[in-house]
């Protein structure tokens, strides 16, 4: 199969350097003699597949401080991504016969977790060429290679390049139309992404019963709660918060016609 891919690697010169990194973490100056130079991460994370089964999803990536995550931020799973997938699970109505679209999947855990809560179909998305490659190994390995049979049209899971914004929010959604549920764990971290992200959730959600779950976890860059919440607002999405770093974004109609 052609990789339409457009190689696009989210930070080529890097979010910071790496000697930063070990200048942070190397224990005060003194080498740390176990360390290990692989910078591979793998990450486990136990799914309910139905009431009484559950199984392990094994993610593979990179450590936190390793090169790769420096340049690409998915290759690395962030602590928003086990608390979206937990929300994913104990509300199974936000994904069971539903459409849904992830942002920025990374390593992909949150979209193993809406397939295995009885998504229709999961399209999982990113921008970054690199993380790509992890996230369709990822989903492979936990999803087609487990369960090959059970991938059918009525459960398929995908993963494609989507990059936020015009031109490509466009391309997206005449090729894929829209879905019942937008999902993003770590998403937003600088105030830049806001708004191109924020358009792209819009664009891509059927209205008026779509929504948006957006799991945060640390404030980088400052970029508060109030901030996205409002740039939400001006696009006709309302926020509630159901539980801690969990926000649930959905179209208000009311406030269109009022525009
Ligand atoms: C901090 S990581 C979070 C990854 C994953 N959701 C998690 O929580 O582990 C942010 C993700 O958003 C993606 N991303 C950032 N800016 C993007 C953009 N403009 N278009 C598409 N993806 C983008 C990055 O490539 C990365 O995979």
């Amino acid at each position: 199969m052609v990789n339409e891919d457009e190689e696009w690697i989210e930070s080529p010169t890097g979010w910071g350097t790496k000697e930063d990194g070990r200048e942070n973490n190397d224990g005060g100056g003194l080498p740390d003699l176990f360390a290990s130079d692989d910078p591979k991460e793998y990450f486990t994370y136990r799914i309910r597949v139905d009431g009484t089964t559950s199984i392990s999803v094994l993610l593979q990536g990179f450590k936190l401080d390793s090169e790769e995550t420096y340049r690409s931020t998915g290759v690395t799973l962030w602590q928003a991504a086990p608390r979206l997938a937990d929300y994913l699970q104990n509300h199974p109505e936000a994904c069971r016969g539903k459409s849904v679209l992830e942002l920025g999947a990374g390593l992909g855990l949150c979209g193993i977790a809406a397939h295995y809560s009885g998504a229709k179909i999961v399209i999982m998305t990113d921008g970054d060429t690199q993380t790509l490659r992890r996230l369709r190994e990822n989903v492979r390995h936990n999803c087609v290679e487990v369960g090959e049979a059970s991938i059918t049209e009525s459960n398929a899971i995908e993963c494609r390049q989507l990059i936020w914004g015009s031109p490509h929010m466009e391309k997206f959604l005449a090729e894929h139309g829209q879905f019942d549920t937008v999902i993003g764990a770590d998403v937003i971290y600088t105030q830049d992404s806001v708004q191109p992200l924020l358009d792209t959730v819009v664009c891509m959600l059927k209205k008026p019963h779509g929504q948006f779950v957006l799991s945060r976890f640390c404030k980088w860059n400052n970029v508060n709660d109030e901030f996205v919440i409002e740039a939400a607002y001006l696009r006709c999405l309302d926020c509630t918060r159901p539980s801690e770093g969990i926000y649930v974004f959905r179209w208000n109609d009311n406030r269109t016609a009022e525009k």
